[in-house]
């Protein structure tokens, strides 16, 4: 007997298809066939976590006292640590008992944020294209997602003066994310004040995902939404150590704000998870007390492979971006080709990985991603396959 039959929950059957699953596939059955893969599809760093993380971690593992359960909110050290480097890094004091919670990186607390706060049929405002658990979290939920549809002209920034006041009246929660996954768009300062001026307006609860906090060159700082005034009165923000830190299979990240909104989070995960190895969360506690001379090493490492990429597309006809942060281009496809027909191609042609936009939503369509993930020597390895195989941009 089998339940081969028995069908998931709506909830999951409401999901659009995960195309990074599906990429995934593409890219076992391109192995299989022994092409020499350049993955540039995820976003995931491929540097080493920094040695003194890493020791870190070892002298916890070696003290029984971490070795039962976490307590739930994270270890009062930790939530310490993150309060201070908020402090430090954004001049924003924050209560560490009640305004940081750790979280099993920040994708975890973005999609439980969305079960904690969203009854089925409450709209969410998302921008379109997103990173997935904006707009995954919140179908979960079984909420209504209003995509606010981002554009080129407008620097891929949200027109918050183009959302009806009828959608803005019916909206909870506005996820969004500058620097951005996946179009690498900054926001100045005076777009987190109109966003926070509007979310105070229609009562919405702000989320912002400041995932690419210290990924950025050429002397931009991106803003925390929590250096607006109001901000911490309606919103949250989610960070994460994956990308700064090359700590991405550590699962580890923190969401800090409105006291209100975190307890709310905090309930449901006590109802989840039993919280983060405390002997990582003693690891994370070392790595934001990094000196900035790491900061700067792992900035010049993605300026780097931005500014190679961008001159190696250039020469096949592209006009890319220069993006002022994250670890991503942003880039057209020819025309007349769809997202997921040229990221395909690319693959089965050249054997180098691209994420196609429309999996960021249709905002997202007639473009790919490129993740800065490989040294220059394999960028370079991957434009000489474009130009062998006649991949190049043609307007
Ligand atoms: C915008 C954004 N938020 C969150 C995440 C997830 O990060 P974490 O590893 O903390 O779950 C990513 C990962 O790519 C991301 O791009």
């Amino acid at each position: 007997m089998t339940l081969d039959w028995i069908e998931p929950a709506n909830r999951l059957q409401a999901l659009p298809p995960y195309v990074f699953a599906r990429l995934d596939e593409l890219k076992a059955r391109a192995r299989e066939q022994g092409l020499d893969l350049i993955d540039l599809g995820m976003g995931n760093p491929d540097g080493p976590t920094p040695q003194p993380v890493i020791d870190a971690a070892i002298a916890a593992m070696q003290n029984p006292a971490n070795h039962g359960y976490p307590p739930f909110e994270g270890t009062a050290s930790f939530r310490r640590s993150i309060s201070n480097w908020y402090k430090r890094r954004y001049g924003v004091e924050l209560d560490p008992d009640s305004e940081a919670l750790p979280l099993l990186g920040s994708k975890e607390g973005l999609t439980h944020l969305a079960i904690a706060y969203i009854n089925p049929g409450d709209l969410v405002l998302v921008p379109s294209p997103a990173y997935p658990a904006h707009f995954r979290g919140p179908v979960i939920a079984g909420g209504k997602v209003h995509s606010l549809i981002l554009k080129p002209e407008n620097g891929w920034l949200i027109d918050v003066t183009a959302i009806p006041d009828s959608v803005a009246e019916q909206a909870k929660i506005l996820y969004f994310n500058y620097p951005s996954n996946p179009t690498g768009a900054t926001a100045p300062r005076e777009f987190f004040e109109e966003i926070v001026a509007f979310a105070r307006r229609y009562e919405i609860l702000l989320v912002h995902d400041l995932c690419y906090a210290e990924l950025a060159f050429d002397g931009y700082q991106p803003t925390s939404l929590l250096e607006i005034e109001g901000a911490k009165d309606i919103g949250v923000e989610f960070h994460t150590l994956s990308k700064t830190y090359n700590m991405a299979g550590w699962r580890v990240g923190f969401v800090v704000g409105n006291r209100h909104i975190i307890q709310g989070l905090r309930t449901l995960k006590t109802n989840l998870d039993y919280g983060i190895f405390s002997a990582i969360q003693s690891a994370a506690e070392t790595a934001l007390q990094l000196p900035d001379v790491y900061l700067h090493e792992v900035q010049n490492r993605y300026r780097t492979r931005r500014d190679f990429l961008i001159d190696g597309l250039g020469k096949l006809g592209w006009d890319v971006d220069k993006t002022l942060a994250t670890m991503y281009l942003w880039v057209k496809c020819p025309p007349g080709a769809g997202s997921t027909d040229f990221a395909l191609t690319v693959l089965q042609q050249t054997g180098v990985v691209v994420t196609p936009g429309n999996a960021f939503g249709q905002g997202g369509e007639g473009y790919v991603r490129v993740s800065l993930i490989a040294d220059c020597d394999r960028l370079g390895e991957a434009l000489r396959r474009f130009e062998d195989a006649g991949i190049r941009y043609q307007s």
